[in-house]
């Protein structure tokens, strides 16, 4: 059985600035250049996309391994599936089940591929985010998805949004993120009994419970 560790955070309940980080965010342009290599990522999908321009968009953000992004391709056969990680490392990890021919695996930073997919004005079918390194520490409020500049670009993407987490605050930070945005997001605790995604796995078999959000954006 593996073990994982519980989360363990300095933080009691929702960090009491998101509100405010959030309308900040909503408010403001996020100007960081866009890295070039994330910039030919983006390029190389799009050209994949365009061999069946038709298909639908699923979006599996933080993809690690690419284990829910192949599945997802079996799910969702007329579907395109992005699976989208930064680290070359696990993208490149040998995985059963091969790659479909709806399956794309790419490596890139999502704070600049989220922003030239609303530049290339995409509209997502669904978007997953499993298991986002959740930063637990009160300090790391803006590395977490919903304290991000890039939070109002995830947004504009559109579609059925899933989020899970072990951690109950981050999805609870996140749904309150949505709420200012002007979206509801549903939130419960679930059994994995064919986790999806290693991390899903690995939390599962140490006994944590876990949970999701979905909302339609
Ligand atoms: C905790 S792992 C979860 C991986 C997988 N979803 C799972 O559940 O097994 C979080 C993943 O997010 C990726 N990640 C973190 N920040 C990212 C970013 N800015 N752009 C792309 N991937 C990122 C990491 O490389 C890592 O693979």
């Amino acid at each position: 059985m593996s073990v994982s560790k519980k989360i363990v955070s300095n933080q009691e309940g929702v960090h009491e600035n998101l509100e405010m980080l959030v309308r900040k965010h909503l408010d403001s342009d996020f100007r960081k250049p866009i890295a070039d290599h994330t910039r030919r990522a983006f390029a190389a999908v799009c050209r994949r996309i365009d061999d069946a321009p038709n298909r639908p968009l699923i979006l599996d953000a933080c993809c690690g391994v690419g284990d829910s992004s192949r599945e997802l391709a079996r799910q969702y056969p007329d579907h395109w599936i992005i699976g989208i990680d930064k680290s070359e490392h696990r993208l490149l990890k040998e995985r059963p089940g091969g790659l479909g021919d709806n399956l794309i695996l790419m490596r890139a930073d999502l704070n600049d591929f989220y922003r030239l997919a609303v530049e290339a004005s995409w509209t997502l079918a669904r978007h997953y985010i499993l298991y986002p390194n959740p930063w637990p520490k009160s300090v790391h409020l803006k590395r977490r998805w919903h304290g991000a500049p890039v939070f109002p670009f995830m947004l504009r993407l559109g579609g059925e949004l899933e989020l899970r987490s072990n951690w109950r605050t981050y999805l609870d930070e996140f749904a309150l993120a949505l709420g200012v945005a002007g979206y509801q997001a549903e939130l419960e605790a679930f059994e994995a009994t064919h986790p999806l995604t290693p991390f899903e796995r690995k939390y599962r078999d140490s006994g944590q419970p876990l949970f999701r959000l979905t909302a339609m954006l």
